[in-house]
């Protein structure tokens, strides 16, 4: 008997697209947006090559464009002009994303809305959570993250974006019990239809530094390790997703994503909803300086990272690349 060919399924690009066991779409995709304040802004983020902070009515424009690419849904981040440690720009009625969300609302159809939910940009110490002065934690670390206190500021935050009219709100903090407070506050005001997108398994993770540029949230002090998960852990990572599924999670996310793969993979065995990846930004810019500026280079790369996400077990992917893989699907 002959060798069994397996090559015979790669003769041509045809054959192989043909028997190809994964499909990365647009439709997978959800694009972040940083979101400023006034008009006519837009500027460009240094550490994040492409990547712009959009004021509301240019982001429309972005929109429009972003929806004939076939992309569905967006991620918003708001940068306040003025930050406290109480946080209040991020549940005010009238804080960035509530008023960038009212405006897409009106003006756009067919974007699904997800905002983020945290108080590292809204606060001077770029903590996600408030600060305590500690007694018992003495010798050990100085100051701490109340947990409850946290649970009210983003139950607020919630309830402001579901009011000015987002899809869901998908709250990154890392605070025990933080989806079913926000779950029980937004049910109490009526927004029973507002779900909720939870960073389930979000790691303190390395990948994350030229974010913080971005959204000027890097902590003053300390790190977020006590609130953030161990890279080291894989089984504690399933416990925070089925634990946010049962607080009422509508999608579970992992992040960061590439070097996060068998977490994907193992969440995807073992829960039936929607997975999200996140393929953060020290993950953007690695491409980015792989490739340094060489357009067929990137395509070939981001194509394959994205698409091993999809592999590992990902249903969506939030990606800063999203519009060119957009542009890129489009062509095939
Ligand atoms: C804030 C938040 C972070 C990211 C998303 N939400 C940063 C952090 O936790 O320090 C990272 C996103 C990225 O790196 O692209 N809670």
């Amino acid at each position: 008997m002959s060798v069994i060919s397996l090559r015979r399924l790669r003769r041509n690009p045809q054959i192989r697209s043909l028997v190809a066991e994964t499909r990365l779409r647009a439709e997978d995709l959800i694009l972040p947006y940083f979101v400023i304040d006034w008009k006519d802004r837009r500027e460009p983020i240094s550490s994040m090559l492409g990547i712009y902070r959009f004021s509301a009515d240019n982001l429309l424009k972005e929109l429009d464009e972003v929806k004939a690419l076939g992309i569905k849904a967006v991620l918003l981040f708001g940068i306040p002009d003025k930050k406290d440690n109480a946080a209040s720009e991020s549940y005010s009625d009238n804080g960035v994303v509530q008023k960038a969300i009212r405006r897409i609302r009106k003006e756009i159809k067919g974007i699904v809305i997800i905002t983020d939910v945290c108080m590292c940009s809204y606060t001077l110490h770029g903590h996600c959570g408030v600060i305590k002065k500690s007694k018992l934690h003495a010798g050990t670390r100085d100051f701490y993250i109340d947990n409850d206190g946290t649970l009210k500021i983003l139950a607020k935050i919630a309830v402001s974006h579901a009011t000015a009219g987002a899809d869901f709100v998908a709250p990154s903090a890392m605070m025990d019990g933080q989806v079913s407070a926000i779950r029980d506050a937004m049910d109490k005001k009526g927004f029973s239809d507002t779900g909720i997108l939870a960073y389930s398994a979000k790691f303190a993770s390395n990948f994350y530094g030229l974010f913080r540029n971005a959204l000027d949230s890097a902590p003053q002090f300390g790190d977020r390790k006590s609130y953030q998960m161990d890279f080291r852990n894989s089984k504690e990572a399933l416990r925070e997703i089925e634990q946010d599924i049962n607080e009422g999670a509508d999608i579970v996310m992992v992040k960061p994503a590439l070097a996060y793969l068998d977490i994907i993979y193992r969440a995807k065995e073992k829960f039936n909803i929607p997975i999200a990846a996140y393929n953060v930004s020290g993950e953007y810019s690695m491409i980015k300086k792989l490739t340094s500026g060489d357009k067929a280079k990137e395509r070939e790369l981001v194509l394959e990272a994205l698409t091993s996400m999809k592999r590992a077990g990902a249903d969506l992917i939030i990606t800063y690349f999203a519009k060119e893989v957009g542009k890129w699907l489009g062509r095939r």
